[in-house]
């Protein structure tokens, strides 16, 4: 039986190893920033439309439209006409799945955030009682937003011309961008997603199968990216109105040159 022979190792001159760098902590946002966040930001939201659509004065000047007055209902009632229309996208949002999701951690804890346990357990009944149940309405006010949003193409289109000729002001630019968003925003909707073709189970057995397959997948594209169009076109819409009021004043109170 032949004899194994081991190669003794070639001495090796140790090396000084330098002592492992530590590296600098990655900085991280404290868990309760992104609710309390959340609370300013849909709380000031809600308190400036509400001020806005009540208000019934300086959302119109020269070709621009206040979003939040798009389209006019009733101008000469005793109620400003945002009260009329303001209702669909504000309770599109409310009912919205991604914004469900920020105002239960955010305002009611339900949980924080992940894995930070909720301040009370017990009874959660989910959305089957007053008023979450009306959450479940929310393809409806989908229905509605996408009648609403055809109006405010048209506001934004119109915007482009001015007493019969074409025009280029910046809220021309601030409406057409905030259309943009709100169309992402709604294109985007897992409501939408669903019903264009989430809720078929077999697309080669279904009318326009493919075809439905195709704008299904093309919807689950822009689906992954809700959240942000949803708060883009939260500021968008908010800026949008802010310029045409602020415009407005200025032009109410330019002297009048006779
Ligand atoms: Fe957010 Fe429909 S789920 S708008």
């Amino acid at each position: 039986m032949a004899s194994r022979v081991v190669t003794p190792a070639p001495d090796v001159a140790p090396v000084a190893v330098p002592p492992p760098v530590a590296k600098p902590a990655a900085y991280r946002a404290p868990w309760w920033l992104q609710p309390v966040l959340v609370v300013v930001v849909l709380s000031g939201f809600g308190l400036y439309a509400t001020w806005a659509a009540l208000q019934g004065h300086n959302y119109q000047v020269g070709p621009y439209l206040s979003p939040f007055y798009s389209p006019e209902i009733w101008t000469t009632g005793p109620i400003s006409s945002a009260v009329w229309i303001l209702w669909i996208p504000l309770l599109f949002r409310a009912t919205c799945y991604y914004y469900r999701k920020s105002y239960y951690r955010s305002f009611f804890w339900d949980p924080p955030a992940c894995a930070i346990s909720e301040p009370r357990r017990g009874g959660y009944r989910g959305e089957t009682v007053f008023p979450w149940v009306f959450s479940n309405l929310h393809r409806f006010f989908l229905y509605l937003s996408v009648v609403v949003l055809a109006f405010l193409w048209y506001d934004a289109l119109v915007a482009f011309t001015y007493q019969g000729r074409p025009y280029l002001g910046l809220g021309s630019v601030i409406l057409l961008v905030n259309v943009v968003f709100l169309s992402l925003y709604v294109l985007s909707c897992h409501s939408l997603r669903h019903l264009l073709g989430g809720n078929l189970d077999c697309y080669s057995c279904a009318a326009a199968g493919q075809a439905r397959y195709s704008l299904w997948s093309r919807l689950s594209q822009l689906n992954r990216r809700h959240g942000l169009y949803a708060w883009l076109s939260l500021f968008s819409v908010l800026f949008a109105d802010v310029y045409v009021r602020f415009f407005a004043a200025a032009v109410e109170h330019l002297p009048v040159v006779h």
